[in-house]
């Protein structure tokens, strides 16, 4: 079966095609980041974001056909997000799949933009074993998922302020450095000794597995200015350094401590910030020394992406065949009675 998926929640208006059954493949992925738009205010504007979808999404669906080799008439479902994400973005993804599924009579499937994050590990690893948790961390989310199978998650713990993506985001903008913030902390990570500086990790008052990253930025900016530490100094990658480490322990400890009381057979780690080369190489380590069976999404598939709609989409096709999300519009009433009712097309 061959699938579009169409992504547009954030800043990345994206589409792909999957070809799912027999052969399991990506055929074609065209993202289009807007990076260098939102880039100048230190964050996404949404305004911005949505009219830049909307001038994108038609070209970016006739190169991905044409880079799969096929034409609309071989596409066989569509596959959307319909949220979490910025309305205005998600609006105009939404309208272009109704339109797309009306002319060309296909069926349409809406996902859960944070379930795909974890589905796209099974992208490159359909052998992924249930029960499992799954870390997703990126911009928008921070939080740990049990799945007894697929469809059936609980959430375990999730930030009780920031994103672990958008504090790496918020120090960079506080320094000037750019956006978004996790790719260039990355980078200068080389720079710097991560063992110079300390950072206390968080404990909840109520002793609960949820996360909090804000007081590391508050750590961060006290200790940038105790010391008059400046941009572009060896103190100052040296900070950078021990903040990044120090935030992957963190999100490590959680996780290996929430996987301890489970009976999971497999940890997936996904989302914008998994894409992070020090958190891959320590969670690796880590898991391996463990023995627990570690699913990283491919960096490619690690921030926003088609492909992994599009592979959950087929999915859940297959689990709800009867379900009918073409009258979908978009709020939350919708989007939570839309998984209970069941609606047939
Ligand atoms: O999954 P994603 O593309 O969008 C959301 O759903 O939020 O994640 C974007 C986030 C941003 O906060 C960005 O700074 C972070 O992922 N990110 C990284 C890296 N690449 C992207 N963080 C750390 N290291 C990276 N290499
Ligand atoms: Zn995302």
């Amino acid at each position: 079966m061959y699938i579009l998926g169409i992504e547009s929640s954030c800043d990345e208006t994206a589409v792909a095609v999957v070809e799912r059954g027999d052969k399991n493949a990506v055929l074609a992925e065209q993202i289009k980041s807007q990076v260098d738009l939102h880039s100048p205010y230190g964050g996404i504007v949404p305004e911005i974001a949505a009219r830049t979808h909307c001038a994108a999404i038609d070209l970016l669906t006739r190169q991905a056909l044409r880079q799969a080799g096929l034409g609309i008439d071989d596409i066989e479902m569509l596959a959307l997000t319909l949220g979490p994400g910025l309305v205005g973005s998600l609006l105009i993804g939404l309208a272009f799949a109704k339109g797309m599924a009306l002319a060309h009579d296909l069926p349409l499937v809406a996902v859960d933009h944070i379930t795909a994050h974890i589905e796209a590990p099974f992208i490159s690893h359909q052998e992924i074993a249930y029960p499992l948790l799954a870390l997703v961390v990126s911009g928008g989310h921070t939080s740990l998922f049990y799945l007894e199978e697929k469809f059936n998650s609980r959430v375990i713990a999730k930030t009780r302020d920031d994103a672990a993506g958008e504090i790496m985001d918020k120090v960079a903008k506080h320094f000037g450095l750019g956006y978004p913030g996790g790719p260039l902390l990355d980078e200068l990570f080389v720079k710097g000794d991560p063992e110079k500086f300390t950072f206390k990790m968080p404990r909840m008052s109520d002793g609960g597995p949820d996360f909090s990253f804000s007081g590391y930025k508050s750590a961060l900016l006290r200790q940038a200015q105790a010391l008059a530490i400046q941009p572009g100094s060896q103190d100052f990658y040296d900070l950078l350094a021990s903040f990044l480490s120090a935030l992957v322990n963190y999100l490590i400890h959680k996780t290996l401590a929430a996987a301890k009381g489970l009976p999971v057979r497999s940890l997936i780690v996904s989302g914008g910030v998994s894409r992070n080369s020090l958190l891959r190489q320590r969670f690796s380590r880590e898991c391996t020394h463990l023995n627990i069976p570690l699913y990283l999404a491919e960096p490619r598939y690690c921030t926003d992406n088609a492909a992994m709609i599009a592979w959950l989409g087929y999915e859940k096709y297959l689990a709800y065949p009867s379900l009918n999300y073409f009258d979908l519009y978009l709020n939350s009433y919708s989007r939570a009675s839309f998984r209970e009712s069941g609606k047939h097309r």
